[in-house]
């Protein structure tokens, strides 16, 4: 590992923070939701910060179930199409990377492979692709079908990623020759369909598009289940890892960094980022009193809901205080493999209140959380950070002014100790990561 390293940070972004009271501060102002000059101020916010990269989450539907409780949350009820969303924030930033989520269980290969491919063509090589496979059930009958099971949706996510390298690789970099003498735009040698015929997808290309600025967009993947991390391990190039401490965070960077070397990877393809969720104000009392003042907004059929839908078992007939057991969880969990082994783990422990799983679970899905003046946020950073348990970290705030608050706070405290760039040194995303472009590669025809 080298002396300066340096840390990656992402951000979720969320218009009005990930609280899921958040909305309510500004219920007061207009409607940013789906404000592209909203979003355009958050981006510039980051990237005046120098992060990475800004990410857009998705589940391509709203929640499902009462809807007396789904009205009462933003989150997925009101959004941009991602892709859309970044290739417009591209115009208006110049450097920060923009990664969009879309879901292999859903898109067609060729529609992602052309889409994500022009968004780095007009974000000058500033693309990322978050590779889902679908934590969000209810997406499933906006596509045609009723459901897709976990195991299926990774088999189907390998196929489908293979076909989208492939496509991206229909042209040789070379490929645009425009020569006049031989009245040959592209080279006739250097185009190549992909023929592709599996088990889920057939595809012959070859796309109308040239390799990008990055050669291709850079992979994001969150997998964490068995099956999860095997996808990261043959694909990712940026992970993201929930864990609530240095010991379990180091175990599964070491667990998917060795996992590489069996789809003939270097470990230094990859970078893996711990989700890290952020309320810091000057002071500790400030940050604690900013996070309860959201948490009394916060109404119990919302809260129920959640813990329903996280859990993927209705608790909308208990009392908020009521306690939940480990019998309760299904026997076998569809949406997060993961998120289900952390909540038998907890309930086994002990029976937790309703209240207390949305609390200590929904709100951060386990994820390491601080709330806190900047140097205590930038201790935990730092110790994490320098223990090799992580690249970096995927933050996300709970308050709208959360990016606001840690360019301001944070992120001068992390340069003077050395641990985060000045100013971006590169153009790209891989830049800003440290990755290389990727060669052009021959696909079997
Ligand atoms: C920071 C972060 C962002 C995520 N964003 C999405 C998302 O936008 N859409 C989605 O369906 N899943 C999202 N996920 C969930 C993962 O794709 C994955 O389903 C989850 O981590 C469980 O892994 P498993 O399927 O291997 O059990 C995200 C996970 C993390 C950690």
């Amino acid at each position: 590992m080298s002396e300066n390293r340096q840390m990656v940070i992402g951000w979720l972004m969320e218009p009005a923070g990930t609280h899921h009271a958040g909305w309510q501060v500004s219920a007061d102002q207009p409607d940013t939701a789906h404000d592209i000059r909203h979003f355009a101020k958050m981006a510039q916010e980051a990237e005046a910060a120098k992060l990475d990269f800004i990410f857009q989450a998705d589940a391509a539907s709203i929640r499902p179930g009462p809807i007396d409780a789904v009205s009462r949350q933003l989150t997925y009820a009101n959004m941009l199409e991602p892709f859309t969303q970044m290739a417009a924030l591209s115009q208006l930033t110049s450097k920060i990377g923009l990664v969009s989520t879309a879901c292999t269980s859903f898109w067609e290969p060729f529609n992602l492979a052309r889409l994500a491919s022009s968004v780095d063509h007009i974000s000058g090589g500033r693309f990322g692709w978050n590779v889902v496979t679908g934590r969000h059930p209810m997406a499933a009958p906006n596509y045609g079908h009723d459901s897709i099971a976990h195991s299926d949706r990774y088999k189907r996510a390998h196929e489908f990623t293979d076909v989208v390298l492939g496509l991206w690789d229909s042209y040789e970099d070379d490929a645009f020759c425009r020569d006049p003498q031989s009245g040959h735009y592209f080279d006739p040698a250097k185009i190549h369909p992909l023929y592709h015929e599996g088990e889920y997808y057939k595809v012959r290309g070859p796309m109308p598009l040239g390799r990008t600025p990055q050669g291709h967009p850079v992979l994001v993947q969150a997998g964490s289940s068995g099956p999860g991390k095997d996808f990261a391990a043959r694909f990712g190039e940026v992970i993201f890892s929930i864990n609530g401490t240095v010991e379990k965070a180091g175990a599964f960077y070491e667990d998917i960094k060795g996992r590489m070397a069996h789809y003939g990877r270097e470990r230094d393809e990859m970078r893996v980022l711990s989700a890290l969720v952020v309320v810091v104000r000057e002071t500790t009392q400030e940050a604690i009193d900013a996070f309860e003042d959201m948490q009394q907004r916060l109404h119990p059929e919302l809260m129920k809901h959640t813990v329903s839908y996280d859990l993927e078992t209705d608790v909308m007939d208990l009392d908020i205080d009521d306690y939940v057991t480990v019998d309760r969880l299904p026997a076998e969990a569809n949406s997060s493999k993961s998120g289900d082994a952390v909540l038998r783990e907890w309930l086994t422990q002990r029976p937790m209140t309703v209240r207390e799983l949305y609390f200590e679970f929904c709100q951060s899905r386990s994820s390491k959380t601080v709330h806190g003046s900047p140097a205590e946020v930038a201790d935990v950073m730092e110790e994490w950070f320098a223990a090799g348990v992580t690249d970096g970290f995927m933050l996300m705030f709970p308050l709208e002014s959360g990016m606001r608050d840690f360019g301001r706070l944070v992120v001068p405290e992390l340069q003077r100790r050395g641990l985060f760039r000045q100013d971006y040194e590169g153009n790209t995303l891989r830049d800003h990561l440290g990755l290389k472009r990727p060669e052009w590669k021959a696909r079997p025809s």
